[in-house]
């Protein structure tokens, strides 16, 4: 009989699993996906570390989550300075000076600001009735043409007009020449990928990989006092209420025989008409040398049922749906739920490692530490 059982052996499940075996409870980890990892899972290709499912840079301010990782990897410097492709010209991104500069020629932050200002005022609008107005009251009409409308647009596979403004609460603008992305104390990626940080975690816990909680859930609860369950909550009640929205991702992986092809770790593709959004280049993450280079074509998609779900859809009817599901785990002694699929939520993993590990507190709380 185990202690717990953890379904999902992402970062949430994992580390639960970490912390738990520390304080000499039994435990399985299962997946339904055929490594551990979850969606930090790399995979080294021709000693590139690829992310397999998007781009994952680690970034907080946090010190005690700083600490807490570096426990299982150590991070190199790299600096997440993304670069947007708008039809071949090359901006800078988040929007600062360098981006400024490039599309008006202005040198001096108050320059920028003018030019801004001048753009906003010509169409801004009281009451924004939808994304594009909204974009544009914050930004001014040439940002959002060639840096917003086209990105946006793919990602939620809706046109710009079609979209409701709150999907835009503010668009981060810098008056530096600072192309770092975050404004974090700590940022970097793991040396040797993310995957080794599992390993350290999950060392010495069953795992069972490949193994669907649904196609056996009766066994796997009755072999554990208790459930750790990091998937999706209106799968684990059946979609009694309905299924909750996501957008979905797909990624193409490819190998391509040049040492370095687009000179960036990320480019952001910011017109309509590229079918992906962005393209990953591994090797950037980690300064690889080598021969050649493997590249990630991010595109996004409509999800449905079944399909692999990314960005939750958190507008009012899903949030009235979610809140349903809510109320009924709340009542569980026997499951708990975390994770961003539990909480149908998004959340970088600096976020996830300090809610996991209040949830530890929380469930340990009457024991001793070891
Ligand atoms: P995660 O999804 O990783 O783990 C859940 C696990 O449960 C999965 O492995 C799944 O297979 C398993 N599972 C589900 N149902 C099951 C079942 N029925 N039976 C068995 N197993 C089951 N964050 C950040 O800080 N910096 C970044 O740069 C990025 N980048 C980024 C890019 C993209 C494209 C996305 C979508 C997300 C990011 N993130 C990020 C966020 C990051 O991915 C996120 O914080 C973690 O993956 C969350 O870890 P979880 O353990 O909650 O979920």
């Amino acid at each position: 009989m185990y202690d717990y059982l953890i379904v999902g052996a992402g970062l949430y499940g994992s580390i639960f699993a970490y912390e738990a075996k520390k304080r000499g409870k039994k435990v399985l980890v299962i997946d339904k996906r055929n490594h551990i990892g979850g969606n930090l899972y790399t995979k080294e290709y021709e000693g590139i570390n690829v992310h397999y499912y998007g781009a994952h840079i680690f970034h907080t301010s946090n010190k005690k989550v700083w600490d807490y990782i570096n426990k299982f990897a150590t991070f190199n410097n790299y600096v997440n300075s993304p670069i947007a492709n708008y039809k071949g010209e090359i901006y800078n991104l988040p929007f600062n000076m360098n981006t400024f500069n490039k599309l008006w020629g202005v040198i001096t932050p108050s320059e920028a600001k003018e030019k801004i200002e001048e753009q906003r005022k010509k169409y801004y609008k009281e009451n924004p009735i939808n994304l594009e107005e909204q974009a544009i009251n914050l930004v001014g009409t040439d940002i959002y043409e060639k840096l917003i409308k086209g990105y946006t647009e793919k990602q939620w596979g809706r046109d710009s007009k079609e979209l409701p403004p709150f999907i835009i609460k503010r668009l981060p603008v810098r008056f530096t020449y600072n192309n770092n992305y975050f404004n974090d104390l700590y940022q970097g990626i793991p040396n040797g990928g993310y995957t080794k940080i599992f390993e350290k975690l999950l060392d010495g816990i069953d795992i069972r990989l490949s193994t669907d909680y649904f196609v056996n859930k009766e066994f796997f609860d009755s072999i554990a006092t208790k459930v750790l369950y990091t998937g999706p909550l209106d799968q684990f009640y059946d979609y009694q209420y309905g299924v909750l929205d996501y957008r979905s991702l797909r990624f193409e992986h490819e190998k391509i025989n040049t040492e370095n092809y687009q000179g960036n770790a990320v480019v952001n593709y910011t017109d309509k008409e590229t079918p992906y959004t962005r393209i990953i280049e591994h090797k950037h993450f980690e300064f690889t040398e080598s021969k050649t280079t493997i590249i990630t074509k991010e595109y996004s998609v409509d999800f449905e049922k079944g399909m692999e779900p990314y960005y939750p859809i958190n507008d009012q009817q899903n949030q009235e749906k979610y809140q349903k599901y809510f109320e009924l785990a709340k009542e569980e002694s026997k499951y708990l739920f975390g994770g961003r699929l539990a909480e149908y939520k998004y959340y970088d993993m600096h976020i996830i490692i300090e809610k996991v590990l209040e949830r530890i507190e929380q469930e340990f709380e009457n024991e001793t530490n070891s």
